[in-house]
């Protein structure tokens, strides 16, 4: 059992980045992904648990918040969170704070990776990926730092009541969307979309990619293809992609990953 454990969700790979960071400052840290439900609920041994995380919709991605309700954590951990979003951070450090009772959290704007929504450009304040990137990183350091020192937020994660019907509203427009997925000419069939789909939602006939109904809008395909064939109807076509360049699509398949 690792000293500390970090949960993560990450569609294209920049929490997963950023998670790997702060577990490089804390060292001997399992970080548990949460695109597979559930891998690892028993955290009772962990010293540490953190949970780093993107704004989608407004509130978690995905089963987050049913994983986290089926968490077991030891009464006198210590327990963190970081949220990545574009535009707005939305209601989800709320949410983990109702569910867990957070000791210290953050939060950081990174480019937009829903780009069927937003161009990947947006971002606050404005900045290049490059610059972006680095601002994520130096707040993965910050974090790190102050997860080791044991800092205490001095605040609660605000509600948001707002995000909170947004998000809900969002998750329930995902099988709709879903029918808008395809793959164009380009695609080359290699499987990379079904083999990192977190939900199995991806299937290969005849080489190419056949899309179910059972999405959860992470757009991993989308951004991980390496022909940029996966479109959500129109709009992506004309949209650059955004994933996370130190992050490999193989690299989301893992379930657990130790850093130490
Ligand atoms: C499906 C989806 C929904 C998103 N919704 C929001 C949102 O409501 N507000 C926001 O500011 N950013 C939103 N984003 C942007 C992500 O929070 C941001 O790009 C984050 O850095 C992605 O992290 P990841 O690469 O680990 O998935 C969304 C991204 C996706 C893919």
């Amino acid at each position: 059992m690792s000293e500390n454990i970090i949960y993560c969700y990450s569609g294209s790979g920049h929490c997963l980045n950023m998670a790997k960071t702060i577990a490089s400052y804390l060292g001997d840290t399992d970080i548990v992904m949460m695109r597979s439900f559930p891998v690892k609920t028993d955290a009772t041994e962990a010293k540490r648990v953190g949970f780093v995380f993107p704004c989608y919709g407004g509130g978690l991605p995905g089963h987050v918040e049913e994983y986290i309700k089926a968490i077991r954590i030891a009464p006198d951990a210590y327990k963190f969170a970081v949220e990545q979003f574009a535009g707005y951070m939305g209601c989800g450090l709320h949410k983990i704070d109702e569910i867990v009772g957070l000791d210290y959290w953050n939060m950081i704007s990174n480019h937009s990776t829903c780009i069927w929504l937003m161009p990947h450009s947006l971002c606050l304040p404005p900045t290049s990926p490059e610059k972006a990137q680095e601002r994520v990183n130096r707040k993965a350091v910050e974090v790190g730092l102050a997860v080791r020192e044991g800092k205490r937020s001095e605040k609660k994660p605000p509600k948001k009541a707002f995000f909170a019907a947004e998000s809900k509203a969002f998750s329930g427009m995902h099988s709709k969307r879903a029918k808008k997925f395809q793959a164009n000419s380009d695609c080359i069939g290699c499987g990379t979309c079904a083999k990192i789909c977190p939900m199995h939602n991806i299937y290969l006939i005849d080489t190419k990619p056949v899309f179910g109904s059972d999405c959860i809008g992470c757009l991993s395909c989308v951004q991980y293809c390496p022909k940029q064939a996966i479109n959500v109807g129109k709009i992506t076509e004309k949209r650059e992609r955004f994933p996370n360049p130190n992050v490999k699509a193989m690299d989301l398949t893992k379930q657990i990953i130790h850093i130490d």
